[in-house]
């Protein structure tokens, strides 16, 4: 090898890959060596920049954020925050960052500063205190196509008065004469002919939430109504929980034209019924009867409230139906002691006899059952709240506009509240004053309590007489259930269902 004076050639020998040992070919192999070795460093180099950028940004945001008096907390990335994180790790973020930095932090999550609180007094004490400028913090998507009468985007004495309305179409009364009847009705058909058949329970739940009521909405014409009106409905849905972004083709616009599609539709209903003199034992025959109601809603306002009741009771009375399914089967003590209280119901009534108020009150391990049902799968994780000025808040000043969590997840699984609590307990339940415990905010609490809170355990308890006394079930297996952000079955919760 004549290599005397190249001594860097000389060193080609032992690296260059295809065996040429001629100085051509080692100058070029020296080159695309010096070359790789520049773009791995140019490599590195994007990396470190790329790192140094992000931690900058990073940093920038935190102390964008630091403002005197602020809770502890990490704020993310500018824009998006730490929505991701808050996503992709669901309950287990609250609870990293609680142990950081307490029960009440600050973070940036679903597009807004956000305060977490979930701290059980304080949770208690900003339900409470609406009047004090913490008021209800849905995000616009959901504002805007639910209306601006609709009950979370008014405030103090037009709340008082729209909510005074709504109680009075819901109070106890109307569902023993007017509700109780027609939701029988509907869910005695809506579980006809499921003998024999594999059924996607989830499906099945979220309709007769949409249908059942429908049905207490507007009565005989509701059926009429139901085809059109599920589907936009649903697009509706889809589009509250959307950015909102109104383009051609975004959820949001979808949702928004489906509002448009609702809204028509109700007006034409209302102008029917003013036109035919006709006297309807219905949720919209009551709202509509100026004379006789206290509350004297404009049509504005009655078809908010129309859209407000279907929206409401829609996600919470269907995946409360659906999971009480799953854990009925999955708790074969639970279902005989359920079963047995609806066969005594039917016992005292000829067959086809539809359940009646005191059927209603006597079922109280029903009840039991919805509220174990609701606890553990944590139906609700939490309420939103926004500050509509500067507040001092546990000894922290939150800033005017900044969103509060009230999350109360964690509430649900407390061992010292419920005892062995990741097991199915409907049991518990029994001992009535857990129901009052100033912690039991499973349907809210303070001004905003839920209101249809008892019309909700009528339409589940319902559901569950007529599906406990007149099947059995198995699930098929294998489907995925979701816990967080929602509860629910990506790809349908399908059970085999058969004659009882
Ligand atoms: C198992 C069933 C249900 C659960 C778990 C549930 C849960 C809740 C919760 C946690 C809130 C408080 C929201 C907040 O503070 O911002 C609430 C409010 C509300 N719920 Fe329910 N709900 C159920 C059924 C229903 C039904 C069937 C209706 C139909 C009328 C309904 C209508 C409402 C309305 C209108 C509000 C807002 C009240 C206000 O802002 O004054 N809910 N619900």
């Amino acid at each position: 090898m004549e290599a005397q004076g190249e001594g860097p050639i000389y060193m080609c020998v032992y690296v260059h890959p295809c065996g040429d040992y001629n100085r051509k070919g080692c100058t070029f192999f020296l080159k695309s060596l010096l070359g790789s070795a520049m773009a791995v460093f140019m490599a590195i180099l994007g990396v470190v920049v790329v790192l140094c950028f992000c931690s900058a940004l990073l940093r920038w945001n935190e102390v964008r954020y630091r403002k005197k008096g602020l809770p502890p907390g990490t704020m993310g990335w500018p824009v998006f925050g730490e929505t991701t994180e808050f996503l992709k790790q669901g309950p287990n973020f609250m609870k990293n960052q609680r142990a950081r930095y307490g029960s009440f932090f600050k973070s940036h999550i679903l597009g807004c500063p956000t305060i977490v609180s979930m701290d059980p007094e304080l949770n208690r004490y900003i339900l409470m205190n609406e009047a004090k400028g913490l008021v209800p913090g849905y995000p616009q998507s959901m504002l805007d196509i639910l209306g601006k009468c609709n009950i979370a985007a008014v405030h103090g004495s037009t709340h008082k008065y729209m909510r005074g309305a709504l109680l009075s179409i819901i109070s106890p009364t109307s569902i023993r004469d007017q509700l109780l009847p027609k939701i029988d009705e509907f869910i005695r058909a809506h579980l006809s002919n499921w003998d024999n058949k594999v059924i996607n329970i989830q499906e099945k739940t979220k309709e007769m939430a949409f249908l059942s009521s429908l049905k207490q909405i507007a009565g005989r014409e509701s059926v009429s109504l139901s085809d059109s009106f599920m589907t936009e409905f649903f697009k509706l849905v889809l589009g509250t929980i959307s950015l909102p972004i109104n383009l051609p083709g975004t959820n949001y616009h979808r949702g928004f034209q489906a509002r448009k599609t609702m809204v028509n539709v109700l007006s034409k209903l209302l102008e029917e019924r003013r036109a035919s003199n006709e006297t309807y034992h219905d949720m919209l025959g009551c709202l509509m009867a100026r004379e006789e109601n206290r509350y004297k809603l404009s049509d504005e306002e009655i078809i908010d409230l129309v859209i407000t009741v279907i929206y409401s009771g829609y996600e919470t009375v269907s995946t409360t139906s659906m999971m009480a399914v799953k854990y009925l089967h999955d708790h074969p003590k639970a279902l005989e002691e359920l079963r047995k209280e609806h066969l005594a119901i039917r016992e005292r009534k000829k067959h086809d006899e539809p359940i009646d108020w005191n059927d209603l009150k006597s079922m109280s391990f029903t009840r039991a059952v919805i509220f174990e049902t609701s606890r553990l799968a944590t139906i609700v994780n939490g309420v939103l709240r926004k500050t509509t000025q500067d507040m001092e808040l546990n000894g922290y000043l939150i800033p005017k506009g900044w969103r509060i969590y009230v999350y109360t997840r964690e509430i649900n699984y407390d061992p010292f509240l419920y005892p062995d609590p990741l097991t199915f307990n409907p049991w518990r339940w029994l001992d009535k004053s857990l129901e009052s415990k100033n912690y039991f905010l499973i349907f809210g609490g303070g001004t905003r309590l839920c209101p249809g809170k008892e019309l909700g355990i009528t339409e589940i308890s319902t559901f569950l007489h007529y599906f406990v006394t007149r099947y059995r079930w198995e699930e098929v297996g294998g489907d995925k259930l979701m816990k967080f952000p929602r509860v629910q079955a990506p790809n349908g919760l399908h059970i085999r269902v058969t004659s009882y």
